[in-house]
């Protein structure tokens, strides 16, 4: 058994692990990242890829805003289409006086990985059996290397393993509460290099969801509501372009420009959320806490506000001695986390088709979009959700 120590072990080399590992060596913190898949791996994972403003901010705060702010694409607003031919603009900076930016979480990780790269940070790739241990006296994680097994002693664990991690498990049922959704459909997403649309476009449509999103100026995400049980193989990129287009009003159909697939992948969609996010010296942030739908994007802007509180109350505790901060950690996360999950399950609902819909439940939804259109007020509501729920100023 090789036996190591330091303050904060954290499971887990996603946006969440890598972001947090970073803000702390910042602050003089000492912290390991062990993770579970090879660097490649990670890397090569596409996610969304809408940023609200204070995620901007919060990474450029990281050191991590030069090649943002270069490759990133600032909007204003983003638009809606149903009914074949009504269209509306979600005008975010209107109603919040806030933009959002279009930046790939996979250019986030590669950022994230080079500033650590420049760091000489200690991230462990390729941990197996990871578990973790007295959680509520002196904590340390076992996990093996290449079949040897490791000992790592610390103060903290954060658990930044996703949602197929080993951390939330390590809390006891007795005080554990989850809470959950499935959605009876999928997403099927393609990745292409062909000029997007100028704005990101949601359509609803009888037949199903889709959207238009962007990635860089050559470079478009294109999705479209499919089955549960689709598999890949069964999508040709002449079928996804087909079905895409016919969601879409005309016009719009008309100004895309399709080529062929270099990424396909079928998600499926739940919304899930843990309570508590604490328990003893483990701190669950990101997806090992809480999943929401993609529609809307709230998934990495969600991990980000638990990295920035969970930073600041470790900051709290080592800089200041003072565990206020921490000891509020699983409420304050868990009031954004419900804020936007709620947000989440909604823009899910009005937009796509469900199973056993009725007319009646096309016509009320087809309703709620035309009453937004029409009342500054709904919008203004709106634009504050998709603008992002506001964060506490923990410093
Ligand atoms: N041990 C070590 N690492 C693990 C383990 C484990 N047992 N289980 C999972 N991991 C790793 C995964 O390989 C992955 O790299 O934890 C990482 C978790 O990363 P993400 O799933 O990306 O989660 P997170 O970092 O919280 O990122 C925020 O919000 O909605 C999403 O798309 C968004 O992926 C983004 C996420
Ligand atoms: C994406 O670009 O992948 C994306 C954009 C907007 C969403 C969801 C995903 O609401």
């Amino acid at each position: 058994m090789i036996e190591s120590k330091t303050q904060v072990a954290i499971i887990g080399g996603g946006p969440s692990g890598m972001l947090l590992s970073l803000l702390l060596h910042q602050e003089g913190i000492d912290n390991v990242v062990l993770e579970r898949s090879t660097r490649e791996h990670v890397l090569s994972r596409i996610r969304a890829g809408v940023l609200e403003w204070s995620t901007v901010e919060l990474l450029r705060r990281a050191g991590l805003g030069t090649r943002m702010d270069l490759e990133g694409h600032v909007h204003n607003g983003t638009r809606v289409a149903w009914g074949g031919a009504h269209t509306l603009l979600f005008d975010i900076h209107t109603y919040t006086d806030r933009h959002f930016m279009a930046y790939g979480q996979t250019a986030i990780t590669e950022d994230l990985y080079q500033a650590h790269d420049a760091l000489g940070s200690d991230v462990q790739h390729q941990v197996d059996q990871v578990e973790l241990h007295d959680l509520t006296d002196q904590p340390y994680v076992t996990y093996t290397i290449n079949g040897q097994a490791h000992r790592l002693n610390c103060e903290v664990i954060a658990g930044c393993d996703g949602f197929h991690g080993v951390s939330r498990g390590a809390i006891p049922a007795s005080v554990q509460r989850n809470f959950e959704k499935v959605y009876p459909f999928g997403w099927m997403g393609v990745l292409s290099e062909t000029p997007p649309l100028d704005d990101i476009w949601y359509i609803q449509h009888p037949d199903g969801f889709a959207l238009a999103s962007q990635r860089s100026p050559m470079l478009s995400r294109y999705y479209v509501q499919c089955d549960l049980n689709d598999r890949v193989q069964d999508w040709s990129d002449e079928r996804f372009w087909q079905t895409l287009l016919e969601r879409m009003p005309p016009e719009l159909a008309a100004s895309v420009v399709t080529g062929p697939s270099i990424e396909k992948s079928i998600a499926p969609l739940r919304s899930f959320v843990t309570e508590p996010m604490r328990y003893g010296q483990l701190f669950l942030v990101g997806d090992a806490a809480h999943i929401v739908p993609p529609t809307g994007a709230k998934g990495l802007n969600l991990a980000m506000s638990d990295v920035y509180y969970l930073w600041r109350a470790l900051v709290g505790r080592y800089r200041e001695n003072s565990e206020h901060l921490a000891d509020r950690y699983s409420q304050v996360a868990l009031k954004r986390v419900w804020d936007t999950t709620r947000f989440s399950w909604w823009v899910t609902t009005l937009l796509h088709r469900f199973p056993d819909q009725t007319d009646f439940d096309m016509r009320t939804r087809l309703s709620e979009l035309q009453y937004m259109s029409e009342s500054p007020v709904a919008m203004h509501q709106l634009a504050e959700q998709y603008g992002g729920f506001p964060i506490e100023d923990w410093g």
